[in-house]
């Protein structure tokens, strides 16, 4: 039986700060944001608002453009890290505040959990909820499952020129009109890992910011040996020789916890599947410099990281690389539509990797590119460590969402904040009486409670 995704829609909080006011204040230079790591706007929530508001948002949206009622939805999964409940899950909030626009109980039918497992947890939610619908149990109905995230470093740490929020849900059914997920190749790499972690009762993660750059690349990679391997082995693709299984993708989508970082992960993998075909040795000829090694080629993240000289030696040889022609000829057509959409909002942690999908197929379709029958890879990645690999083709009605996608149009009406502002949003130093938008058609937090009975119960209305 066949799944994938129906439909796909996005909250983005409407307070951001710009790259230009960011880098000022922390004494950076703003070409380090925005062409280095390419930050341009960070999406920042107001203080009525929570990953669970986002994510409800992100539902209300798609359920109200589809005309779906409850009946019609099956399953409800959450994928976060931004929990703030070690219990209760946070579909349940979600639902709470659905049934306030919905009626009392009309989600009592629908199941559901939240998932956990940094940013990949999304990927691993809707594997699930496709084998749901494979499996013959939907019974008709669809699933939803919501990324949803505020990506919040420390003050003045080097994390905190990477945050965002914002949430994206899927629809996922038997019959999608947008992409039809590839079966039997899901590939899945994992590690027990400290890159980036938030300890209990911590509210900003621990990083180790180039430990978990290169972490992340190697767990791609070895989720992508491993869903090469399955693609053969189940006749998805005949591989001819000379080629690799990147030729076969389309479009590649990767986890974005920065714009650039998809850059940076695709050459790494396009350099290492290259570098056993023919093709090398013309493409080392441009480049003009010999690939560097490191003093210990079997070292550990951190010797690598130490040996300084390779480093330096490594840098210059992936800029080199991703100058020659033919890395940009897949950059452009494979990789850089998606990479869009984060410059504007920043890191959505669970969700990055579908609003670069989302981004990609809106601004392709831009260009006048026929999408139909493409087929895209993506490349998710979570802290801690797992990396999943999978692809899926997409279908011929696409045309009817994507041609009424409008990023810039959906972001039009957003706040600029000021450093002062932002840094009283960081701090938590508003109540969420004292928003500073005021929010019309949305959920909206009203309060937490404090009283040792129902601490940290949560109100949430609608805002008429
Ligand atoms: P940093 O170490 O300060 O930055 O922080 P850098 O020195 O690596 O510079 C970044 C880029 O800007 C480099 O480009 C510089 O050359 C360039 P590259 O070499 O990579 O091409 N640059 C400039 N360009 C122009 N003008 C200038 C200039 N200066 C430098 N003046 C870091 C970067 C990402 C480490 C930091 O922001 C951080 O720790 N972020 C949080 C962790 C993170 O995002 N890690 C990514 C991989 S792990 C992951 O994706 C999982 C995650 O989403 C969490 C989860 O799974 O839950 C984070």
């Amino acid at each position: 039986m066949t799944a994938g995704i129906d439909d796909i829609a996005i909250y983005i909080p409407r307070l951001y700060i710009d790259a230009e006011d960011f880098a000022k204040a922390r004494g950076l230079d703003p070409v380090k944001l925005q062409k280095g790591l390419g930050v341009s706007q960070m999406a920042i929530v107001d203080s009525n608002q929570d990953p669970a508001i986002l994510a409800a948002n992100a539902c209300l949206k798609i359920m109200q453009k589809n005309k779906l009622s409850p009946d019609d939805i099956g399953r409800l999964y959450v994928s976060t890290e931004s929990a703030f409940d070690e219990s209760k899950a946070m579909n349940s909030y979600v639902i709470g505040m659905l049934e306030q626009v919905y009626g009392q109980g009309t989600f009592e039918h629908c199941g559901g959990i939240e998932t956990k497992f940094a940013c990949v947890s999304g990927s691993y939610a809707l594997y699930d909820n496709t084998n749901w619908i494979r499996a013959g149990e939907a019974e008709g109905k669809h699933a939803l499952v919501v990324v949803s995230d505020i990506a919040k470093y420390d003050m003045g740490s080097s994390g905190e020129m990477t945050q965002g929020a914002g949430a994206v849900v899927m629809l996922l059914n038997d019959e999608p009109r947008l992409l039809q997920f590839d079966p039997k190749v899901t590939a899945t790499s994992i590690k027990d890992e400290y890159d980036f972690y938030r300890p209990f009762g911590k509210e900003t993660p621990i990083v180790h910011g180039q430990y978990s750059n290169m972490l992340y690349m190697i767990q791609v990679r070895k989720a992508l040996e491993s869903y090469k391997k399955k693609v053969v082995s189940s006749g998805l693709v005949k591989m001819e020789p000379g080629e690799t299984i990147l030729d076969h993708m389309d479009y590649i989508n990767m986890h974005l916890p920065y714009s650039n970082m998809g850059k940076k992960a695709l050459a790494y993998l396009v350099r290492h599947e290259w570098r056993q075909l023919p093709r090398w040795k013309r493409i080392l000829t441009e480049i003009g410099i010999e690939e560097p090694i490191p003093k210990d080629p079997r070292g550990t993240i951190e010797s690598v990281l130490g040996d300084e000289e390779f480093m330096t030696k490594d840098h210059e040889f992936t800029k080199l690389f991703t100058k020659t022609q033919e890395y940009q000829e897949v950059f452009e057509s494979k990789l850089a539509s998606s990479l869009i959409a984060s410059t504007m909002i920043g890191n959505l942690y669970t969700a990055s990797l579908y609003l670069g999908f989302r981004s990609s197929l809106e601004y392709e379709y831009q260009k006048g590119v026929d999408l139909e029958g493409k087929r895209v890879g993506f490349g998710s990645y979570g802290s801690g460590s797992s990396a999943m690999v999978f692809s899926g083709v997409i279908q011929p009605e696409y045309k009817e969402i994507v041609k009424n996608m409008n990023l810039v149009a959906e972001l039009e009406d957003r706040r600029r904040l000021t450093l002062e502002e932002y840094e009283l949003l960081h701090e938590n130093r508003l109540t969420p009486d004292k928003s500073m938008l005021h929010s019309k058609k949305e959920f909206v937090l009203v309060d937490v409670k404090t009283d040792a009975e129902s601490r940290g119960e949560r109100r949430y209305s609608f805002n008429e």
